[in-house]
C-alpha cells in the first residue's frame, strides 16, 4: 500500500481548548446547546456510518444515486485536477467522483475525525495505489492550510452537512470557500430538500435507535474528555421539524431534574425535568434558497441535479 499524508491542523491541545470553550458557553446559556462537531469521535463516526445504511435515512442513498448519474458531467464541467472534500467522513460516495475524474492529481479529504480520515485514506489507497491523498485533520469552519496542488480545484461538500450550520454560519462558510477558489474552480454541494414531515422526522429518529445513540454520544465525549458525569439513560433523543426555519432540530431531553458535574470545568449544570439541550440542526433546502445563498457568497449556481424521487440535490457552482 502506498503511504498517504496526514496533516493535523488541529493540534490536540487546541481541540481540547475548543471543546472546553464550547461546553462552557453552550451549557451555561438558555436554551442549552452543544455544537455538532463533537459528535464525531471514533465511535460517533462509526455510528454515523451505521445511520447512512438505515432504511429511514434516505439522504445518503439519494445523493449516491445523483453521483452515479452525474459524476461524468461533474468531471467534464469542473475538469478538476485537485478534489478537496470538506467533512469527508468515510469518503464512501466520493469513489464515484474519483472514478470519473480522469486528470485527478490529488485528493484532499478534510475532517475533524481522525479515525474516519485514516480509515478512508487507507481504504482508498488499497484500491487506488496511484492516487495522491493528502488528508487534513481540520475544522472546515476555520481557515484551511491547503496543500499545493494543481488546479482546477473542485471543492465537494456532501451529505447535507451545510444544513448542520446555522444560517449566519452558512453565509460565512460559503464566503470562506469562495475566497479559496479562483476562476475555473468549482463547488459541488449536497443539500437535502424540504419534504413531508413524517419522512424527515423518521430519518432523524429511526426505529432501531441508532440516531438516538449517535445523538447521546456527544454526552459520552464530554464525560470522557472533561470528566463529566452525564448518564445517557437520563436523556431522551428528540427530533422535531421546525416549519418556520425549515430544519430538523435534534435535542436531548432531560428525563428528570438533575445536576451534572463537569470536573475539568469545575462546573455544575442543572437541568429541569423535560429541559432540552439542542445538539444539532439539519436544514432542508429549496432550489431558490440554495441559489441565493451561493450568490450572496459570490458563487453562481451552474447545475442542479436531484435524485429521481426529488428528495436531495447536488449543485455545481462556479467562482466566476
Ligand atoms: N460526507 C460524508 C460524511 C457526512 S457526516 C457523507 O456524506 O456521508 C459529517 C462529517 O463532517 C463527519 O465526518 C464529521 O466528522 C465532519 N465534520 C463535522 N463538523 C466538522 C467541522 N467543523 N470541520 C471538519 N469536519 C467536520
Ligand atoms: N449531515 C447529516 C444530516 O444532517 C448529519 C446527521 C445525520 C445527524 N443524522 C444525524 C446529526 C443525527 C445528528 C443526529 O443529515
Amino acid at each position: 500500500m502506498s503511504p498517504f499524508l496526514l496533516t493535523r491542523t488541529l493540534p490536540l491541545d487546541a481541540t481540547d481548548a475548543a471543546l472546553r470553550a464550547d461546553v462552557l458557553s453552550g451549557l451555561t446559556r438558555h436554551p442549552k446547546t452543544l455544537p455538532p462537531k463533537w459528535f464525531y469521535d471514533a465511535h460517533g463516526s462509526d455510528l454515523f456510518e451505521e445511520i447512512t445504511r438505515l432504511a429511514e435515512y434516505y439522504p445518503t442513498r439519494a445523493e449516491r444515486e445523483i453521483l452515479i448519474a452525474h459524476s461524468a458531467d461533474i468531471a467534464a464541467a469542473s475538469g478538476a485536477r485537485t478534489l478537496i472534500e470538506l467533512g469527508s467522513g468515510s469518503s464512501e460516495k466520493t469513489r464515484h467522483l474519483l472514478d470519473a475524474l480522469p486528470g485527478l492529481h490529488t485528493y484532499v479529504p478534510v475532517d475533524v475525525s481522525e479515525s474516519a480520515l485514516k480509515g478512508a485514506a487507507e481504504a482508498l489507497l488499497a484500491e487506488r495505489p496511484g492516487l495522491s491523498v493528502h488528508a487534513l485533520i481540520a475544522d472546515f469552519t476555520h481557515a484551511l492550510d491547503l496543500p499545493d496542488s494543481p488546479g482546477p480545484r473542485l471543492v465537494a461538500f456532501l451529505g447535507g452537512t451545510l444544513g448542520n450550520l446555522l444560517p449566519q454560519e452558512r453565509a460565512e462558510f460559503l464566503k470562506s470557500v469562495r475566497a479559496r477558489l479562483v476562476p475555473g474552480d468549482s463547488l459541488l454541494l449536497g443539500t437535502d430538500l424540504v419534504k413531508d414531515e413524517a419522512t424527515l422526522v423518521a430519518a432523524y429518529d429511526d426505529a432501531a435507535g441508532v440516531t438516538a445513540a449517535f445523538n447521546k454520544n456527544v454526552l459520552t465525549v464530554v464525560d470522557r474528555e472533561l470528566g463529566a458525569d452525564f448518564q445517557l439513560d437520563d436523556f431522551d433523543h428528540v427530533a422535531v421539524w421546525d416549519p418556520e426555519h425549515e430544519w430538523i432540530e435534534m435535542r436531548l431531553r432531560s428525563r428528570r431534574a438533575q445536576t451534572v458535574k463537569i470536573r475539568e470545568l469545575d462546573l455544575e449544570v442543572s437541568f429541569e425535568e423535560g429541559e432540552e439541550l439542542r445538539t444539532e440542526v439539519s436544514a432542508k433546502f429549496r432550489k431558490e434558497g440554495v441559489r441565493d445563498e451561493l450568490a450572496a457568497a459570490g458563487l453562481r449556481l451552474a447545475q442542479w441535479w436531484t435524485d429521481s424521487a426529488g428528495r436531495f440535490a447536488l449543485s455545481l457552482a462556479t467562482a466566476d
